[in-house]
């Protein structure tokens, strides 16, 4: 299915590690719609190799980049710019990653080596995303950067743990930045907060599962698919948002505005 909605478009997308990555899916969508991407990665995540399939699938090159590093997104930047002949017009930022989660640490009981990494790696490399592109003007204007989130920045899901901290963080930066960036060169920064979603950054996340399946019975649509994300990244990328900045858009299949379903209400009948 192609309807040619970023056609001529460039973009950088972070984040994709195999074919079940948000990312993965997003790439794909956007070369079918006509973009021409740069792909990029932490260089430790390279090692596993799947992401030169993805490259060589949609011809796009695979730049390496810690995000948690200015001077590799700055070389990343340039790079990418250079092999474009000119600016970019979108970017999506779908990193995450907590080390309190991974060493199975309570929220209650963090290793703050931990919490900082995580934040740094989650939250605040979207800022230095947004900053390396700035300085370097990489952005077209009207470009479109997005980030990926969760709900858990707005309410409690107890084993999201400091994941959720990470997400309310990365959310501000987007409305902050969003607002510099908005002035400056009409760039719009936005953050997607996604359903739950089986992929490897996912599935790191206690009791994933019977997480999964609660959240697809909360939501009237239910849980909306890697793919169907994807869909909707590729829309916020294109022309037809322009007006749209500073945003959290829930792309939930209605879970963040229900309080409770029939379904739900029937599991505690008697
Ligand atoms: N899966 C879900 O349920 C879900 C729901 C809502 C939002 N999200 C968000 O979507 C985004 C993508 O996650 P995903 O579910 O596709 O999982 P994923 O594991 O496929 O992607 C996470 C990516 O982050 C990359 N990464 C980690 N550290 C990095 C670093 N220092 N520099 C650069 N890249 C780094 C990993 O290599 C990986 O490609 C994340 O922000 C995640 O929090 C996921």
């Amino acid at each position: 299915m192609s309807n040619g909605l970023l056609k001529g478009k460039k973009g950088i997308i972070f984040g994709a590690l195999n074919n079940q990555s948000i990312a993965w899916k997003v790439a794909e969508r956007a070369h079918e719609e006509g973009a021409q991407i740069v792909l990029s990665n932490a260089p430790i995540a390279m090692r596993m190799g799947e992401i030169n399939e993805l490259g060589s699938k949609i011809n796009a090159p695979i730049i390496p980049a810690d995000a948690t590093s200015v001077e590799d997104l700055d070389n990343l930047v340039k790079k990418s710019m250079e092999h474009f002949g000119g600016k970019i017009d979108f970017i999506l930022h779908s990193i995450g990653m907590s080390m309190n989660v991974r060493k199975g640490k309570h929220y209650t009981d963090q290793n703050y080596d931990f919490t900082m990494k995580g934040l740094d790696v989650s939250a605040i490399s979207f800022h230095k995303v947004l900053q390396t592109a700035m300085k370097n003007d990489a952005v077209n204007d009207w470009g479109s950067i997005l980030a990926l989130t969760y709900i858990a920045a707005q309410r409690v899901f107890p084993d999201y743990n400091d994941m959720a901290d990470n997400k309310s963080y990365l959310e501000s930066v987007a409305r902050s930045f969003g607002y510099h960036y908005g002035i400056a060169k009409k760039v719009r920064v936005n953050t997607i907060s996604q359903s739950p979603t089986m992929t490897t950054a996912g599935s790191g996340v206690k009791g994933f599962n019977e997480f999964i399946n609660f959240s697809e019975k909360m939501s009237p649509l239910g849980n909306a698919s890697a793919l169907d994300c994807a869909n909707y990244c590729i829309v916020m990328f294109s022309d037809l948002t322009k007006y749209v900045t500073m945003q959290n858009l829930f792309h939930d299949g209605g879970f963040s505005n229900t309080g409770v379903t029939q379904e739900v209400i029937e599991k505690f009948g008697q």
